[in-house]
């Protein structure tokens, strides 16, 4: 099947399945919050994911995964999942985004799964990726990566009607971004410092009301990156994403990726060709989904479930006492 062949992408008899997968990772990742262990609360959200994976009637493979197959030892890129009866497709994934935010209990730790049809999703290498993100309703390629970072906001203030001081950036706190944010705050914006987690970043764009944020950009996980345009796809609004190369050896993943052209700006549509599926869940409190937490004898996620066919968008409180 190709990414074209969307008929066949049952995401409607999927979509259920794939919220069980995100929950059972934040489950299993939810008894290492604050234990400072980052290693322990990936290996327990990696395992119960794959497991979740697995009882699926797809025939899926990994092409955003836990790393290459040398490197990881379950859901590593090309893995296949699923029991072998359904379609083919692609899955994207990140057992836990914000392994660190986990062990030290800090907001917005989530588990993150997408689905698409085969061949529809980029095989983005685990490499660096410059990421500019904003939410829906703003035309097409309103702000670029080839812009500075201050025009960026100029014209964004511009179309939202507001002033650049109104405007709200979510960066990553890391030395490379000093220089862009010291341009930035020069704008008179208001920058929110995230310590980890950007596909967080990027979805807090979709949903400005309830988190304040209008904007992001700098550079993180190109996985993430792709992670972050299938949950835009179905929330709306818009990333680019460039791949970054510090040294020959992260050129030759992306080359054995299959990527030719080093260069290229990705759109979200380029990185997620078809139909996408998309479920999260809170390990740790955050603006856009509660973390995992105890009542009583239970154990209780928030997942947030997304179809990019129909736009439709499900919160799913799951209560346990398996745990
Ligand atoms: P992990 O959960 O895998 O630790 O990733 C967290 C994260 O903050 C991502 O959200 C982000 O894309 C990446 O790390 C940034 O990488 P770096 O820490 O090297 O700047």
């Amino acid at each position: 099947m190709t990414a074209d062949n969307q008929v066949t992408f049952q995401d409607r008899m999927l979509s259920l399945g794939l919220a069980r997968v995100s929950e059972a990772a934040a489950i299993a990742s939810s008894r290492l919050i604050g234990r400072g262990d980052e290693k322990a609360a990936d290996a327990a959200a990696t395992e119960a994911m794959r497991t979740q994976l697995n009882m699926l009637d797809i025939k899926g493979t990994v092409v955003i995964g836990e790393g290459e197959r040398d490197e990881a030892p379950m859901l590593y890129i090309g893995e296949e999942v699923g029991t072998g009866k359904g379609e083919e497709v692609d899955i994207a994934l990140d057992p836990l985004e914000g392994t660190t935010l986990t062990a030290k209990a800090m907001p917005n730790a989530l588990t993150v799964v997408a689905m698409g049809p085969r061949y529809s999703m980029l095989h983005a290498p685990d490499v660096y990726m410059d990421k500019l993100a904003i939410g829906p309703g703003y035309p097409d390629g309103l702000v670029d990566l080839d812009m500075a970072p201050a025009e960026r906001i100029r014209v964004f203030a511009e179309a939202k009607g507001c002033k650049s001081e109104d405007v709200t950036v979510c960066i990553l706190e890391r030395p490379r971004h000093q220089d862009m944010i010291a341009e930035v705050r020069e704008t008179g914006a208001s920058i929110r410092l995230i310590t980890d987690g950007d596909v967080a970043g990027v979805m807090h764009c979709a949903q400005p009301d309830e988190t304040g944020i209008d904007m992001y950009m700098g550079s993180g996980g190109a996985p993430e990156g792709v992670l972050a345009a299938a949950a835009l796809k179905c929330m709306g609004g818009q990333i680019q994403g460039k791949l970054l190369f510090r040294n020959d050896d992260e050129v030759s993943r992306a080359r054995s990726a299959g990527i030719e052209d080093l260069d290229a700006k990705y759109t979200r549509d380029d990185m997620i060709k078809a139909d996408v599926l998309f479920s999260a869940t809170g390990v740790t409190n955050g603006s856009i989904l509660r973390g995992a937490h105890r009542v009583g004898k239970y154990l209780e996620t928030e997942t947030l479930l997304m179809r990019s066919r129909t736009g439709s968008v499900r919160r799913l409180c799951y209560k346990t006492q398996n745990f």
